[in-house]
């Protein structure tokens, strides 16, 4: 078995090197899923933009959470909307991740999509969806935690999850 490194403070990480890219490098072991929220600006107009920092907070009541960076030109719309939506991408959709990751702006011309509640854009062929309500946001050093409360939600059991991992896309393997 490898023996565990030596655990460090984040202020030694790497006195010549850089902290920041290894604090990055580290987190990236935690495998996540890839997820598009979509809302409506204060226009009208369908946004969207990949994720990988989604999680679960609470059941009762149903809580999710996940965090945009200060710089997002979309930092407005998700404080403003009182709505939006979670899409939980499937493993065949990594164009759809790296499409709403881009700065193109009319991501949704090249989607299939259906309005949900109040109008906002829940895409096809993903894994889950989640319609919540922009129930709280928290700020979190250069990131904005907004906090959603669940009202109204749908799964697919049929396609595998998209993975994120070291950087990269991952395809899950069966047990
Ligand atoms: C797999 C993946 C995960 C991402 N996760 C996040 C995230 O959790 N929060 C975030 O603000 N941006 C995340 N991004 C970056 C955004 O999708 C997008 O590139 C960035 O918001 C572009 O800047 P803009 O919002 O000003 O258009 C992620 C990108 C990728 C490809």
């Amino acid at each position: 078995m490898t023996e565990n490194p030596e655990p460090f403070p984040f202020e030694q990480a790497d006195p010549t090197g850089d902290a920041e890219r290894d604090l990055r490098t580290a987190l990236g072991r935690f495998p996540t899923g890839v997820a598009v929220v979509t809302a409506l600006d204060a226009d009208g107009l369908a946004i969207g933009l990949t994720v990988s920092s989604f999680n679960t907070v609470s059941l009762a009541p149903p809580l999710v959470v996940w965090s945009l960076q200060l710089t997002s030109r979309h930092l407005d719309s998700f404080d403003t909307t009182a709505t939006y939506a979670i899409n939980i991408l499937s493993a065949t959709q990594e164009e759809v991740s790296n499409l709403f990751a881009s700065s193109l702006d009319r991501p949704f011309d090249q989607v299939g999509w259906a309005p949900g509640l109040s109008g906002v854009p829940l895409l096809e062929g993903c894994c889950a969806w989640f319609e919540v309500d922009n129930h709280q946001q928290l700020d979190g050093g250069d990131h904005r935690l907004y906090l959603g409360k669940v009202r109204r939600f749908a799964a697919d059991p049929s396609p595998v999850p998209l993975v994120f991992h070291d950087g990269d896309y991952r395809v899950l393997r069966d047990r």
